[in-house]
């Protein structure tokens, strides 16, 4: 499968994706990282590994619209099948949706539809509650809300901060993504073909 990562941070989702690629536990390859902060260090790590960056500063362009066609030209040229999302901190708008419907995935540090948006683990934190967890699922055009398709739960400790959960979340994270992608691909890839064949 040919993938696009969009990323705007740490790409430590993006480096559990390559990582996982290189060692046999996910048949995928990691064609182009899409990045919408030129400082951002997952494109330090997409340099390490070799792997093409499409970095752009919205600021350039008159509107959103305007970036989204040039993502949607820079993942058609090298035949990207799916968009992996991986702390990417925007919405996807209509241009990109309209061309990859159903090939869209994002993973979220909640268990979803709890704390969508901005900071979940802080607001699982704030909340009080017990558990939180990871969710990874199909992208729409709402935040975080699109169809789930796994999640892991997540006990918070009482001496936990929002930086010690992160670290745990993360852990979860790095492990379920790329075996999530895996099983979307072997199921997923034969309907996104008869769904091409139309
Ligand atoms: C992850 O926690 C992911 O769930 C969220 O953004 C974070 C990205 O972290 N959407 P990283 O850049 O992969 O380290």
């Amino acid at each position: 499968m040919k993938i696009a990562v969009f990323a705007s941070g740490s790409g430590s989702n993006f480096q559990a994706i390559v990582d996982s690629i290189k060692v046999g536990l996910l048949d995928a390859e990691v064609k182009l990282l899409v990045c919408d902060k030129p400082n951002a260090y997952a494109i330090e790590r997409a340099k390490k590994e070799e792997i093409e960056s499409f970095v752009f500063n919205p600021k350039d362009f008159q509107s959103k619209e305007d970036f989204e066609r040039k993502i949607v030209s820079e993942l058609q040229k090298r035949e990207i099948q799916y968009l992996i999302l991986a702390g990417y901190m925007r919405l996807i708008g209509p241009t990109i949706l309209r061309e990859f419907e159903k090939r869209i995935i994002n993973i979220h540090p909640s268990l979803l539809p709890k704390f969508p948006g901005k900071d979940a683990i802080g607001q699982a934190i704030a909340a009080g509650v017990n558990t939180t967890g990871v969710t990874i699922h199909f992208v729409d055009e709402g935040m975080d809300t699109g169809p789930i398709i796994a999640q892991e739960e997540l006990i918070i400790m009482e001496h936990d901060t929002a930086e010690t959960l992160a670290v745990r979340i993360h852990e979860v994270e790095h492990r379920l993504y790329p075996k999530t992608l895996q099983t979307i691909f072997n199921n997923g890839g034969v309907r996104h073909h008869e769904k091409s064949a139309h």
